[in-house]
């Protein structure tokens, strides 16, 4: 049988396989790449020193919560996994971590920023309309929001990664932005960070959206 978007199989899948997998993650996601520097300064570069910004899907805090502390903002990060959360709060121990799901995570208190890097692809795209709402809520009025999609339409499939499967979903850029247009965001840009090819790589997008 073929794995449907709502059929809740990724999330225990990918939570077990990040608790799993968390040590090798932390020595191989080290820096940003030049991409992702541009990005994180769209989604802050105006914002004053001391904003809380809420990071979805976390990870270990680095390179992405780690580069938002040294710019003077403060972090709330959210995910999972509690391998790789420890390693944030280790990494971070004056920001907030929660070990939450990004299905049912409602935000109680707003941000002046928002991301969710390369976390939304392991979650099924039918909860992409109520995540958005629930970070459109939280956004402060012109907040940004950044994320990362799978960059092409597909059916949601399993892969792996050091050995580990994990559960990928997304909805093509072109859904996940009109979803995004509709709970009231502005699209401020978009990228291909990978386009996808005829192999295992369905591609990679960015956008960064302004709560409007
Ligand atoms: C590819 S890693 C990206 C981590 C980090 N954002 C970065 O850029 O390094 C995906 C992260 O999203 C988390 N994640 C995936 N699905 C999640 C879910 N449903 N709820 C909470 N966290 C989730 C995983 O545990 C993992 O830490």
């Amino acid at each position: 049988m073929g794995i449907t978007p709502d059929s809740g199989i990724g999330r225990d899948m990918n939570r077990e396989s990040y608790d799993a997998i968390a040590v090798q993650w932390e020595q191989v996601r080290v820096r940003m790449s030049d991409a992702e520097q541009r990005i994180l300064e769209l989604l802050c570069g105006d914002l004053r020193f001391g904003c809380t910004v809420l990071d979805l899907g976390c990870g270990t805090g680095r390179p992405i919560a780690e580069y938002l502390v040294s710019q003077g903002f403060s972090v709330t990060g959210v995910d999972q996994s509690v391998q790789m959360l420890g390693f944030a709060r280790q990494r971070l121990p004056t920001q907030e971590w929660i070990l939450a799901n990004l299905d049912t995570f409602v935000p109680g208190q707003s941000f002046s920023a928002v991301i969710a890097w390369d976390s939304l692809f392991h979650v099924s795209r039918v909860l992409y309309g109520s995540i958005f709402r629930n970070v459109k809520m939280a956004l402060q009025p012109g907040g940004r929001f950044a994320l990362t999609v799978g960059g092409s339409e597909h059916p949601p499939f399993t892969d792996t990664m050091f050995d580990r499967e994990f559960f990928y979903d997304s909805h093509s850029p072109e859904v996940a932005l009109q979803l995004l247009r509709d709970t009231g965001f502005e699209l401020v840009h978009s990228e291909f960070l990978n386009l996808p090819t005829s192999g295992r790589d369905k591609g990679r997008f960015a956008m960064v959206a302004r709560a409007a």
